[in-house]
């Protein structure tokens, strides 16, 4: 067969092999511009370490929330919550804020928040051991405890809380977002305290792994640490204590 490469031929060549690939260029797009990729691009790039590993398989920010909020909506679970977990969970969580309170880090005067708090039992601790002006907060509200709001993006003004405690660190999709939130929030000098666990994965709702301290080190970068110790706190191992800095 005598072909003959004419301009208008090559021409044509061209923009046929184009069209055909133009499919894979734009799965090629959509693939980068993903949202999960992207947040698990930038929260490995941000720790810039691998003892935080965001969990894959979430195909959306949607999709996260709403895998949260199957649980924490979850009628049966919340009457187990509000009833016999309710009476067993609370003094654990009072020990553990007494204990803050002794080593100065809590006061009965200090304007408090729990982060993640679901049905509000760590705020019903902290306002029985004397700190009354205490409120949680979580995708679900739960009057007069827990107010709504997704720890990305916190419903609190700069500067609003002398103290935050959580023990949903591994919840978050965005640790530095969650982190940064934190670090907006407290008044300079104010404290975080954040129950997690080291040494066994968390539940299947969780959207991290962390295997040491050292990220948080470095995504509180506006406080310094006050304290890594043991603890036995509902399956979270280890507390640790920050103090966010003088100049904010
Ligand atoms: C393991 S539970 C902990 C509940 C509570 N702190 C306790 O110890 O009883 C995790 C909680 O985090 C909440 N949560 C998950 N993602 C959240 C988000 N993006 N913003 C606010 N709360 C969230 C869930 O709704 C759930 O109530």
């Amino acid at each position: 067969m005598n072909i003959t490469l004419t301009k208008p031929f090559i021409l044509r060549c061209f923009i046929v092999s184009l069209l055909l690939s133009l499919p894979f260029f734009l799965f090629l797009i959509l693939l980068l511009l993903s949202p999960q990729q992207h947040y698990r691009h930038v929260s490995i790039a941000t720790t810039g370490n691998d003892n935080l590993r965001i969990r894959p398989g979430y195909s959306s920010y949607d999709a996260y929330i709403q895998r949260q909020l199957n649980k924490t909506l979850n009628p049966r679970l919340r009457k187990i919550w509000t009833t016999r977990d309710w009476d067993r969970k609370i003094p654990v969580f009072a020990r553990f804020f007494e204990d803050l309170k002794e080593k100065k880090l809590l006061q009965k005067g200090s304007k408090a928040l729990c982060v993640g708090a679901r049905v509000g039992q760590e705020v019903e601790a902290l306002r029985r051991v004397g700190v009354s002006d205490s409120i949680g907060m979580d995708l679900v509200p739960y009057p007069p405890l827990v107010v709504k709001g997704d720890f990305h993006n916190q419903p609190f003004d700069n500067g609003t809380f002398d103290f935050e405690f959580s023990n949903v660190f591994d919840h978050a999709l965005y640790p530095e977002r969650f982190v940064g939130e934190i670090e907006r929030t407290l008044k300079p000098n104010g404290v975080c305290v954040l129950h997690v666990a080291l040494s066994r994965r968390a539940d299947k709702y969780s959207a991290n792994d962390l295997y040491s301290v050292d990220p948080l080190l470095t995504l509180f970068n506006h406080s310094a640490l006050v304290h890594v110790r043991a603890v036995d706190g509902f399956g979270l191992d280890t507390e640790v204590a920050f103090r966010k800095n003088t100049l904010g």
